[in-house]
């Protein structure tokens, strides 16, 4: 089945294209949007965290209707399809999959993406690609490069389109099939990691993901499911 073409809305400067993108939710329905600005004026990032606008970076939010119970095809397709868009411009750049939605270039964040439920079954994917410039700040919890530091020269819009064909591909992919190749992808597959929350931590083995992209942590022999929190590596070479 073809789906339909997402229209783009392109603005100069807004607080938040997640935030318009909410406003969108319901207006029009069936429609496929993106939100694109030059720069926000109050980006933000996963667990109540800001987002930088730095100049010359990609800030967008997808909108679009999608069953909530298929949440987790929709969290794999959007960060493999950064993945997949940065081999594009580099088919051997070593990018990975950092659970739930971030994505590693050289072992550094160079996207990240924070979901948001609009209305009825509107879903606001936002997304944040740091095309020229990365933030540096002390406060990073994660290193942080841009496709420019890594040698890859890439235009926001290019990137935009490239990544939209991407998408609706990933989104139409069968949900196993899409959860291997997440797989395939991700950094630290079996591999002790420490998933960070707002008042606790738990370290195990990181043992997948399941059909919700809920991660799956092994701990003590018992396998246990985690909704929300921050991923780090324990071991040096991971
Ligand atoms: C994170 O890693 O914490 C998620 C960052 C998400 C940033 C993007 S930029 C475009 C969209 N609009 C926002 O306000 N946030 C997302």
């Amino acid at each position: 089945m073809k789906i339909a073409a997402f229209e783009i809305l392109r603005f100069d400067e807004l607080e938040s294209t997640n935030t318009t993108a909410l406003e969108y939710a319901g207006k029009g329905a069936g429609k496929k949007l993106v939100i694109t600005a030059q720069k926000q004026t109050a980006g933000r990032g996963r667990r109540g965290r800001s987002w930088q606008s730095l100049a010359g970076n990609l800030f967008f939010s997808l909108l679009l209707e999608y069953p909530l119970k298929q949440l987790g095809t929709l969290i794999m397709a959007s960060a493999l399809s950064i993945a997949e868009t940065i081999k594009e411009y580099q088919a051997d750049a070593d990018v990975k999959l950092k659970w739930p939605n971030d994505v590693l270039l050289n072992n550094a964040k160079v996207c990240g993406m924070l979901l948001e439920k609009g209305c009825d079954e509107y879903m606001v994917v936002g997304i944040g690609v740091n095309i020229k410039q990365s933030p540096q700040s002390e406060e990073m919890l994660y290193p942080v490069i841009s496709l420019r530091e890594a040698g890859i020269t890439a235009d926001a819009e290019d990137f935009l389109q490239k990544y939209l064909h991407r998408f609706t591909d990933n989104l139409q992919t069968d949900a196993a099939i899409l959860r291997q190749k997440w797989l395939q992808n991700v950094k630290g597959l079996g591999q002790k990691i420490t998933v960070k929350q707002e008042d606790n931590e738990i370290t195990g083995i990181f043992a997948g993901i399941d059909e919700n992209a809920d991660l799956l942590l092994q701990t003590n022999g018992e396998v246990r499911r985690i909704l929300a929190g921050d991923v780090f590596y324990v071991e040096k070479n991971q």
